[in-house]
């Protein structure tokens, strides 16, 4: 196995959509492709981590030493997070979880027979990088995402003290090069310490190693 500056260090790493079924057919979704998610694993673990993937649906790989746990919706990955936490002293949570899931799943095939229209409540799911920040904020460090398509650096600031997070790595969808399904990222990482550090387009790989650089020097 790699051995490198993250060696000794046990990193869990979420990533991909969430899908909240509506019935056996159907369900909610966002565009989010797993390639921030499974860079940041796979950079981690080549650089001697022991590394934890809670992966919501998609179609990346990881390297064979990766430890991988499927999941489908937010609280299965709020569940797996949970049960994984314990053991990672770095957690970075670059998954896209629905907000919210269809209120009552129906168990069979929803009919349109006959109607126009149909109304779809939905309820809110647990926040997972909230309490992570509850329970391990100040113990271990935590990184999250923010993905906005407005006011990005505002809703970043907001996220990181709310969360109790150690670090927060910001990307505009609507920045050429950011966000969903591309091989690069534009992010800016915004740090508890006050830091504001905007980063050029890069790979997501290179974004990967230089997120996991901060965490390491803020550890
Ligand atoms: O997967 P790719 O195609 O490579 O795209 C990468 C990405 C755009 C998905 C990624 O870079 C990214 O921004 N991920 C976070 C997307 C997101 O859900 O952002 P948010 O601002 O809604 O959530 C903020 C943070 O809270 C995130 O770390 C998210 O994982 C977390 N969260 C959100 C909701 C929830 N119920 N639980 C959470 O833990």
């Amino acid at each position: 196995r790699p051995v490198g500056d993250l060696s000794g260090h046990s990193v869990l790493v979420t990533a991909g959509a969430t899908q909240e079924a509506l019935d056996p057919v159907r369900f909610l979704t966002n565009h989010s492709s797993g390639k921030m998610g499974y860079a940041i694993a796979n950079a981690a673990y080549l650089r001697g981590a022991d590394v934890t993937l809670i992966a919501a649906p998609n179609t990346q790989k990881a390297f064979e030493g990766i430890k991988i746990v499927n999941v489908i919706s937010a609280q299965d990955m709020f569940d797996a997070v949970m049960e994984n936490a314990e053991n990672a002293d770095m957690i970075i949570k670059a998954a896209a979880v629905a907000d919210f899931r269809p209120a009552e799943y129906q168990d069979q095939k929803i009919k349109k027979a006959g109607k126009d229209s149909i109304c779809l409540p939905l309820a809110s799911n647990p926040d997972i990088l909230q309490a992570l920040g509850d329970r391990f904020g100040g113990k271990k460090m935590i990184a999250g995402f923010c993905m906005e398509t407005e006011n990005l650096l505002e809703n970043a600031q907001k996220k990181l003290k709310k969360k109790n997070a150690d670090f927060i790595v910001a990307n505009n969808l609507t920045n050429a090069g950011a966000g969903f399904g591309t091989d690069t990222n534009v992010v800016t990482i915004l740090s508890k310490d006050g830091k504001t550090e905007a980063l050029p387009c890069m790979s997501k790989d290179a974004v990967a190693n230089a997120l996991l650089d901060r965490l390491i020097r803020a550890l």
